[in-house]
């Protein structure tokens, strides 16, 4: 049987072999899903180990998708765009094919929820490896403005010179940014301590829309706080981990599985409903 396995550390919380095995069942793809917890040193080893052995694609998290990125044979441009892997494919060729689906995986999650990208002012939180991830997919829906505030100034200016030609991107201080926005997005890590980023209460308005990357039994520390603030359409990250699974499925199979039914399902998985 076609095996298929996540890569992470830790990763024995991981929902992907649930989504996946849920895909496979819905498309009645033949496949096996598991987990792998290579230390942290030993990811390349345990990789090469596992196409050597007859594995045929993986997904890869926190903390191995830049080192994957090092590690396959070509890229995609979203991947290269992206600087980090988060699907790997072995072609029918030999050859490791890295993807990144993590930035489709948002916009896909943001469509169905009908939130609207195009002419739309975004702010996004963050200038890490999720904000770098999430850049080139929603620079393609044509928003009218993208700022990227972060704790680290810099860090965020280097991300909008690197992204520049796709869009109207800048990058501003927190103390800077003038609303109204229509969508901000958190991509900070902020949630995982329960900590805010540093936003004024004063670019929440009611007809905003509120993104959390992170998602939680219960409400992140960043939804809760928006909510408090008036907004009314908050979104968790639940829905963008279902979506980049359902994009990477697809890369590995050819064939894409829907979404909806596995969402509701992971929900109840995770006591959410
Ligand atoms: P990831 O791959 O999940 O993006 P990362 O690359 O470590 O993780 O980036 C974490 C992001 O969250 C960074 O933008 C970080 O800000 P700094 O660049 O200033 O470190 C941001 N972040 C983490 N904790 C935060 C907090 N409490 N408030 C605001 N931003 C925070």
């Amino acid at each position: 049987m076609d095996r298929y396995l996540v890569f992470g550390h830790p990763v024995r919380h991981s929902k992907s072999p649930f989504i996946h095995t849920l895909f496979a069942r819905q498309t009645q793809q033949e496949l096996e899903y598991g987990l792998a917890e290579p230390a942290v040193d030993e990811f390349a080893q345990a990789l090469r180990t596992f196409f050597d052995q007859g594995g045929k694609g993986c997904n890869v998290t926190v903390p191995f998708k830049e080192q994957a990125f090092t590690l396959v044979d070509r890229l995609s441009p979203r991947a290269k765009r992206a600087g980090a892997v988060n699907t790997i494919k072995l072609t029918d060729d030999g050859v490791l094919l890295g993807d990144n689906t993590d930035g489709a995986g948002l916009v896909a999650d943001l469509k169905s929820h009908g939130v609207t990208l195009a002419d739309s002012r975004i702010l996004l939180l963050g200038a890490g490896g999720a904000a770098r991830g999430a850049l080139a997919p929603l620079l393609a829906e044509l928003p009218s403005e993208l700022v990227i505030a972060n704790r680290t100034h810099t860090k965020a200016q280097q991300l909008a010179a690197e992204f520049c030609d796709l869009g109207p991107v800048t990058a501003q201080t927190y103390e800077q940014l003038a609303g109204p926005f229509d969508l901000v997005i958190n991509s900070t890590s902020a949630s995982l301590q329960g900590e805010l980023p540093p936003l004024t209460p004063a670019l929440i308005h009611t007809d905003i829309a509120i993104y959390d990357m992170m998602y939680g039994a219960s409400d992140t520390a960043f939804i809760s706080w928006a909510k408090q603030h008036g907004a009314r359409q908050t979104m968790d990250g639940l829905g963008m981990l279902v979506e980049q699974a359902a994009e990477a499925f697809t890369v590995w199979r050819g064939i894409r599985p829907g979404t909806k039914q596995v969402l509701r399902e992971l929900k109840r998985n995770l006591g959410v409903i």
